[in-house]
């Protein structure tokens, strides 16, 4: 008799009616539990500017998200543009997202989360496109006219941008929290995402552990505080151009580098 697999996540109402998973192996939710889409909007999506930067049509978009997950900020993404487009926006030619995951859900699991009644415009067809094949390697999925899905299966560490979705001008960085997933808050992972990013780039999350600021300040990011979704007290918005950042207050970008440098962290 074959015993359950107790490395896959289980999956969970929000309190907004969105679904998410909990990860046995990191032992903590893929979202908030107040609400997953919610939190999403809020991080991902406004904080992020896309709603601005999707209606600049000859503007190129390409999002990197760190943790593909369940897939719920890819198919708000999807959602988005297929709305934007039946209500006749223009959107730009091309879109570009890019996720690392190394552990990717399994096809019934996915279709299990129901995102085809979350959102108006996804179907299971996409569900399944997503996550039907996602062994180990670089995959790559065209929706629609606009949007490429690239997914790496496998681990950050391991993956290598193709020349083609580079930069990028969107970081989600959407890894478990500091303390359960360290390896994606390093001073590395931080420089490797600049190295990868555009001038404009906007990075956010809702982490707002010091520790994940340090890094991304001695890695050369500009770090702002920003109100966290859901009664959270704060989120972290980063970019490359500090002039993005004017609508936010900043952290003390010197003294969180140096406290990394001194090995406050380690
Ligand atoms: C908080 S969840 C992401 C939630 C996701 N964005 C969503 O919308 O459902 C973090 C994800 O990072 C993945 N992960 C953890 N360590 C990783 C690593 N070293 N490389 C790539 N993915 C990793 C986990 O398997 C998990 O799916």
């Amino acid at each position: 008799m074959s015993s359950p697999d107790d490395t896959q996540p289980t999956i969970s109402r929000t309190d907004d009616g969105s679904p998410t998973l909990h990860s046995a192996r990191f032992d903590q939710h893929y979202h908030n539990p107040k609400g997953a889409l919610s939190e999403s909007r809020h991080v991902f999506w406004e904080h992020a500017r896309l709603p601005k930067r999707l209606t600049q049509a000859d503007t190129p978009i390409s999002i990197f998200e760190v943790g593909l997950g369940s897939g719920l900020n890819l198919f708000m993404l999807l959602n988005e543009i297929r709305a934007l487009k039946k209500a006749g926006s223009k959107i730009p030619s091309s879109i570009q997202y890019t996720a690392v995951e190394a552990f990717p859900i399994p096809l019934n699991t996915a279709f299990q989360l129901g995102f085809d009644e979350v959102f108006e415009h996804i179907n299971t067809k996409d569900v399944e496109q997503i996550f039907s094949d996602l062994h180990p390697g670089l995959h790559t999925i065209s929706f629609d006219k606009e949007l490429q899905v690239h997914l790496w299966a496998g681990l950050f560490d391991e993956f290598v941008p193709p020349e083609i979705i580079l930069p990028f001008t969107t970081i989600w960085q959407d890894a478990f929290s500091p303390d359960a997933n360290p390896d994606l808050w390093t001073d590395d992972v931080f420089r490797k995402l600049k190295r990868w990013s555009a001038p404009e780039v906007i990075m956010t999350t809702y982490c707002a552990a010091v520790r994940a600021r340090a890094a991304m300040c001695v890695s050369g990011w500009h770090v702002a505080r920003a109100e966290g979704a859901l009664f959270k007290r704060e989120m972290t918005v980063a970019a490359l151009d500090e002039s993005l950042l004017s609508d936010y207050k900043r952290v003390n970008e010197k003294r969180y580098a140096q406290r990394w440098a001194d090995g406050e962290f380690q």
